[in-house]
């Protein structure tokens, strides 16, 4: 291509952009102004720095024994008390019970028999090791104890192959303030590596205080050689839902085939499990609020001590339950949020019962299929490989802790690309 018109074209792409944006932006602006209900025009890719704070990474290899939240009581009681009132954040419901279809469709991995709702930070290492689900290896306390975080960071990924048990010797804490400040007390640093491997360059368009959930509240995945907790992305584009199945299906191949966290035994459709992929998705296109507010904007309002001082609260709650944030901050354009976070949950909550339904439908009779010995391999391959996308899109949404409430609008998406799937996968049947 003539390389000088090619440039010519991107630079009318680039003026084009900018006065669109300007326009969009100008009109934004001045809808907010105008309108008393807040109206979306907000239609971004990953989104654009909230402050200009620079993400700083922890120093690797430097033998530092872990401080652990006890060792900071003194100097910050407040934000220590804060941080210990998670504890009241205890109740645990039985997702196998509450949605029948999951020991269907999570059928041939553990998750189909023992998942348990998300509770306070503090229990993260009761919950681990309480649970069914049998853990041979470490790598499961990659979100749970910085003591384990501290071990990555010593050894390397050799930290992840470590037997679970022996690990567990030496784990004194639950999540603590190492995870979010190294050994700092009070400023942010990265200590879970991974995420900013996995950012890359884009790691500075983040804010800190969004880095910090990030390094956990993210759908990841241990790598099939080495075992290390790994994303699956390499920027904040490739972190879109569609990017992120094609990074599954197309480049994490394992002997040839396409990765899978399980096999579902009756079926054989080789399964992508997601988890809480609460960043992505509330940096994600469509997001309202991605480029206003960070993770910790709304799960950690300020606080007021005793003293008068203010201080980020470290118990991480939902923001309904913050009335002085919804006070300061949320009501100068929502009247309803309550109302409005209860609507978008219930209808994400019902097409994700709905869709959830249709899955196992699917499972059934991909199962009786199998079990028919009426189809070949060769036809079966392709209904498996519908299924298979079917699922994750479901389990993108499902498996995110919001229920809708930080991107209605990717949700529904995913939403109806999973009923879109499934609804193809049934049609396949002879
Ligand atoms: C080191 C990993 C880690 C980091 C960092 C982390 N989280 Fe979590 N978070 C978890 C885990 C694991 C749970 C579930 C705990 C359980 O149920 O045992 C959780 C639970 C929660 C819950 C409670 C969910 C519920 O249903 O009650 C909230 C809210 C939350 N996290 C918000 C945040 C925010 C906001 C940040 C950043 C400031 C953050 N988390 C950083 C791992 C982490
Ligand atoms: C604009 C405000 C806002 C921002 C920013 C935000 N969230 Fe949320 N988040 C919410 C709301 C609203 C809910 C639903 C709360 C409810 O159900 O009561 C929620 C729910 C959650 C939950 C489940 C909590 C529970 O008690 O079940 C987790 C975990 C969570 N958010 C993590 C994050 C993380 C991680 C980030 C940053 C990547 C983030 N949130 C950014 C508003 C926000
Ligand atoms: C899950 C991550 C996380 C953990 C764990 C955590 N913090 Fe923080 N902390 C934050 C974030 C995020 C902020 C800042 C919010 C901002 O600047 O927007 C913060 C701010 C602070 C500050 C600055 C002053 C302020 O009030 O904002 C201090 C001091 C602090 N934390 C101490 C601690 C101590 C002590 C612990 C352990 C008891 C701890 N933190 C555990 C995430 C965490
Ligand atoms: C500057 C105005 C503004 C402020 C301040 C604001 N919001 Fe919003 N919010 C919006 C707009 C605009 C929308 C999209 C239109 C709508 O649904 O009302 C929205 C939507 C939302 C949604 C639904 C998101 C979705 O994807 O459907 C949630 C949840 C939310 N806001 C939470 C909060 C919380 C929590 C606060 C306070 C920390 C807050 N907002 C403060 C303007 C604002």
């Amino acid at each position: 291509m003539n390389v000088l018109r090619f440039l010519g074209n991107e630079l009318k792409k680039w003026a084009i952009g900018i006065v669109a944006a300007a326009a969009v932006f100008g009109l934004c602006t001045w809808l907010m102004t105008l309108a008393p209900e807040p109206v979306n025009q907000q239609e971004t890719a990953a989104a654009a720095p909230v402050t200009k704070r620079t993400a700083k990474v922890v120093e690797t290899g430097t033998g530092v024994t872990v401080m652990s939240a006890e060792d900071w009581a003194s100097k910050y009681p407040e934000i220590y008390a804060s941080y210990k009132a998670n504890s009241e954040n205890a109740e645990i419901h039985d997702y196998v019970e509450q949605y029948p279809m999951i020991s269907t469709v999570y059928e041939g991995m553990a998750f189909s028999k023992f998942y348990g709702s998300a509770r306070g930070h503090t229990y993260t290492v009761d919950d681990v090791t309480a649970t069914g689900r049998p853990h041979k290896l470490a790598n499961c306390f990659s979100c749970k104890t910085p003591n384990f975080t501290a071990m990555v960071n010593e050894l390397g990924d050799a930290a992840y192959q470590l037997n679970f048990e022996d690990v567990l010797t030496q784990v004194n804490e639950p999540i603590s303030c190492y995870n979010c400040h190294a050994n700092t007390g009070d400023e942010l640093v990265v200590t879970h590596t991974y995420l900013a491997d996995a950012l890359g360059d884009d790691l500075q368009k983040v804010d800190p205080a969004t880095l910090a959930c990030a390094q956990c509240h993210v759908e990841y995945y241990f790598d099939p050689e080495t075992k290390a907790t790994s994303l699956p992305y390499h920027d904040l584009a490739s972190m879109h839902p569609d990017a992120i199945l094609k990074f599954y299906n197309e480049e994490l191949l394992v002997d040839g085939q396409p990765f899978a966290d399980y096999t579902n035994p009756r079926t054989g459709v080789r399964q992508i499990k997601a988890q809480h992929s609460e960043f992505e998705t509330y940096m994600g296109a469509g997001s309202v609020h991605a480029s206003m507010f960070t993770c910790a904007d709304c799960h950690m309002g300020k606080a007021t001590a005793e003293n008068g001082t203010t201080y980020s609260s470290h118990t991480w709650t939902s923001p309904l339950e913050n009335q002085a944030l919804l006070d300061d901050s949320c009501s100068k354009c929502h009247t309803d949020l309550a109302g409005q976070v209860k609507a978008i949950q219930e209808k994400t909550e019902a097409r994700t019962n709905e869709i959830g339904y249709l899955l196992q439908d699917l499972t059934e009779k991909l199962a009786a299929a199998v079990e028919s010995g009426d189809y070949t391999e060769e036809e079966l391959n392709p209904i498996r490989a519908v299924a298979r996308d079917a699922q994750f899109y479901w389990d993108f949404v499902f498996v995110e802790n919001s229920e809708g409430a930080h991107n209605s609008k990717l949700d529904s998406e995913c939403l109806d690309k999973a009923e879109a799937l499934t609804n193809q996968a049934l049609g396949m049947f002879k």
